[in-house]
């Protein structure tokens, strides 16, 4: 064989092997999760689309692994509201963790409505169970919770645009739990 020849004989023998990669990939186990996992994103993408914010929606329940891979709407529903406790969890956090060094109304009003949205959520997530009603209700008022912090902001005549946000995201979830439980 010559140098050429060899090179061509090591190509061939590597293109053979990767076209035996690619038709085990295509013929594996992985190819029907592929699909599964397209199914549920559909769930997902049907779930979003009625909510207040299609796009943010899908960038919250896709960065989810186990939100891609779920199958069934209870499924997603109590992964929803845990993301929407942890959410709102960081959120009371951050604004208690403001309070501390700025102790006006408007912040303190915040807080406690926060400490309401965390409450809603998790009754909703308690109540996935027995009673998904009372979940569908609680999954609304943890919303309506953010939207009174901003009102406290709004009425004591200041902007505090990380607030702002984390109320966003908490009507972003809240719109999100509403629209699963709705369909339980
Ligand atoms: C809260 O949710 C928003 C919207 O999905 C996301 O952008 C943000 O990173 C989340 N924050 C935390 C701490 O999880
Ligand atoms: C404290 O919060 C108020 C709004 O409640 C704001 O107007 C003020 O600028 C803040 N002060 C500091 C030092 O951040």
């Amino acid at each position: 064989m010559t140098n050429m020849d060899f090179q061509g004989h090591v190509l061939v023998v590597n293109l053979t092997f990767y076209f035996y990669l690619l038709f085990l990939f295509f013929h594996s186990p992985l190819q029907t999760n592929a699909s599964s996992s397209s199914s549920s994103t559909k769930l997902i993408e049907s779930v979003c689309k009625n909510t207040i914010d299609n796009a943010n929606c899908l960038k919250a329940l896709e960065s989810d692994p186990r939100a891609v891979k779920a199958s069934r709407l209870k499924d997603l529903a109590k992964i929803a509201l845990e993301l929407a406790v942890a959410n709102a969890t960081e959120s009371k956090a951050y604004i208690d963790a403001l309070l501390t060094k700025n102790h006006t109304e408007p912040i303190k009003q915040c807080s406690f409505w926060f400490e309401a949205v965390v409450g809603s959520f998790r009754s909703a997530l308690r109540e996935l169970d027995e009673d998904v009603l009372s979940a569908n209700y609680d999954s609304k008022i943890a919303g309506d919770d953010a939207d009174s912090c901003e009102n406290a902001l709004a009425l004591g005549k200041v902007q505090i645009p990380s607030i702002s946000t984390r109320n966003n995201y908490a009507k972003l979830y809240s719109s999100i739990a509403f629209e699963i439980t709705n369909l339980l």
